[in-house]
């Protein structure tokens, strides 16, 4: 996720620029860069770093010209630092662009334009579209058609806005799959991933949709389809939001935002990883002695992890909390030994920690990380993002789905170099995960029986949450969400274990969630299920077997999907249920008391 915009008018463009930006800082903010246009030509600043203080290091403000445009960074492809902040330009000069998203195409483009003599500056994948453009021109004169040639050559997602120098009248942009919106002002336009960016100025928007571009002039504005090249007709709407609320777009909390957020985010995951996991499960293919380790819900993606490399790859990792594994694990590290680290922050003290250990113990170290440049990413042999985009509520969701998403390829991939798993069941079960982010939207659709429910249980002290088998991390997470945010009491538990002690608290009313899809140990949890209900607890099961609905009093359906893919679609209604509760007991589900979203301190 980053953020992009653009501005053409009577005002120093800088300025608007440099402002929109700060507004849109919260969809990323490693680097930031500003274009703008004097006179047909290009001035350009950008630097790593927030745009707070890049405003002064860089002076910003002394940028000329009234037509520009600006980015700030949450990085995918290459480390954030100076060369890779947006915008990039073509070998001319004359070309620059910003962008949002994911080129999934661009080793393969970036190969054939280097062939062609292009001389590329960074890492990313962004540049490769201003080369792109520039070799179009070479056979079509006319920028918009150059452009167009240039775009349906891209495969991925994107937002993009395009200054080209010898153009003085417009700036161009373009829309597929990552957002973009235009905000009409008078005698003045502005182009924006999200509306906060220039809702001081104006708030007549007009939504852009996928596969459209658009020149933007002072005075007025055009759409067109890249593909076919015709004149969209478009809607402005006037926006009634307050600044707060739209940089939120609209959610109440960006909790709530981001939870919504995650079939973009599983699907990021998905394709930002395509092309480098095989490489990274063959490099690990050759050590059996395992460790994973993390915190908090990162911990429990470690469990996910931990049943899918013994599913698949037949390889039994050790998750260990990075806590404790830090003090207790020295000894048995050594150079055959693998660490994989989950953490989203990258920069978790207990878990920076592990990884030292394990360096320095001459063991090989794996880190799933999203953010881009964190400190985990820099002291690790290999490294996987999970392109979350970046996570404001303190409790974390998108980035644990996506944490999920990448251990569940990784782990496919490895089962596939190994041949521990028959190929057929392998395809299959890779084809239900590029089908993820539709399943998870069908999982959202359970929002509002959820907030009911919430109302109805708000004052409830405990909860168990059970589970079996990958479920058990399901059970483990949903427990953790609800006492972050709302501060009941909960318990996360294999629900074998429950007749050992826990059911000593089931009595009547007693909230029991079980997290029950189709698989191995279906026929076990309904039994599990049974012992509480004996003991007159309230059952909600998560479910797609009707069986559950009988013995239930509250039952969600879920998507048909494989066992091994479950825990990416059953822990969304967990989350949402206790965001309901954390709201409607008066919490700020963003910042829940006592905790931090990064814990950096032992
Ligand atoms: C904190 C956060 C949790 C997070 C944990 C691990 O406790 O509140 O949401 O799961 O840290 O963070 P990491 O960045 O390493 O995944």
């Amino acid at each position: 996720m980053c953020g992009i915009i653009g501005y053409i008018g009577d005002r120093k463009a800088c300025d608007v620029i440099v402002d929109g930006l700060k507004r849109l800082e919260y969809r990323g903010y490693d680097s930031v860069g500003v274009v703008t246009d004097n006179d047909g030509k290009l001035y350009i600043k950008k630097g790593a770093g927030k745009i707070s203080e890049l405003e002064v290091k860089l002076n910003l403000s002394e940028l000329p010209g009234n037509r520009g445009i600006g980015h700030t960074r949450w990085a995918t492809h290459g480390v954030p630092d100076d060369t890779n902040a947006h915008p990039h330009t073509d070998c001319t000069g004359k070309i620059a662009v910003v962008h949002n998203g994911i080129i999934e195409n661009y080793l393969e483009l970036k190969e054939e334009l280097i062939k062609k003599g292009h001389r590329f500056k960074s890492d990313t994948d962004t540049e490769v579209i201003a080369h792109l453009i520039e070799e179009e021109l070479k056979t079509e004169r006319d920028f918009e058609k150059a452009l167009r040639n240039a775009l349906n050559k891209l495969k991925g997602s994107f937002a993009l806005g395009i200054i080209y120098s010898e153009d003085k009248e417009h700036l161009y942009f373009v829309r597929h799959e990552s957002p973009l919106i235009l905000g009409i002002g008078n005698g003045e336009m502005f182009a924006a991933s999200d509306i906060p960016a220039f809702l001081p100025y104006t708030n007549k928007a007009v939504f852009i949709d996928d596969g459209e571009y658009v020149i933007l002039s002072k005075e007025d504005y055009k759409v067109k389809d890249f593909r076919t090249g015709a004149i969209k007709e478009k809607e402005v709407h006037v926006i009634k939001w307050s600044l707060e609320m739209a940089e939120k777009q609209g959610y109440p909390h960006f909790m709530l935002k981001e939870i919504y957020e995650q079939p973009r985010a599983v699907k990021d995951a998905i394709y930002g990883n395509a092309e480098f996991i095989d490489e990274v499960a063959k490099e690990i293919s050759g050590y059996d002695k395992i460790f994973i380790v993390a915190m908090g819900t990162s911990y429990h993606a470690g469990i996910v992890g931990k049943y899918l490399f013994q599913r698949l790859a037949k390889k039994v990792p050790i998750v260990e909390e990075a806590s404790e594994f830090r003090y207790e694990a020295e000894e048995v590290i050594d150079k055959n030994t693998l660490v994989i680290a989950i953490t989203q922050s990258g920069e978790t003290a207990d878990t920076l920690a592990a990884i030292r250990l394990a360096k320095k113990r001459g063991a090989k170290t794996l880190s799933i990380v999203n953010v881009v440049g964190s400190m985990a990413t820099r002291i690790s042999d290999l490294v996987l993002y999970t392109h979350a985009g970046p996570e404001i509520g303190v409790a974390a969701t998108k980035t644990y789905t996506t944490q999920l998403t990448v251990l569940t390829m990784l782990a496919i991939a490895l089962a596939r170099h190994l041949r521990t798993t028959d190929e057929k069941y392998l395809n299959t079960l890779e084809e239900e995960l590029y089908k993820l982010p539709e399943l998870l939207n069908e999982a959202l659709k359970h929002a509002d029986g959820l907030k009911a429910l919430a109302k109805k249980l708000k004052e409830k002290r405990d909860f168990f949450y059970i589970g079996r088998g990958i479920s058990v991390a399901t059970a483990l997470e949903g427990a953790l969400k609800l006492k972050e945010i709302s501060y009941i009491h909960a318990e996360g538990l294999s629900a074998g274990e429950l007749k050992h002690g826990p059911l000593a608290l089931i009595e009547e009313g007693v909230p029991v969630v079980a997290i029950a899809p189709s698989g191995k140990t279906f026929d076990k949890i309904v039994s599990n299920v049974e012992e509480a209900k004996a003991r007159k607890g309230f059952i909600i099961s998560l479910g797609d077997n009707e069986e559950l609905m009988k013995i239930s009093d509250v039952f969600l359906r879920m998507p048909e999907v494989d066992e091994l893919l479950s825990p990416i679609i059953y822990v969304v209604p967990l989350q949402i249920f206790a965001y309901h509760l954390a709201v409607i007991r008066g919490n700020d589900p963003d910042k829940p008391r006592n905790l931090a979203k990064s814990v950096t301190v032992e």
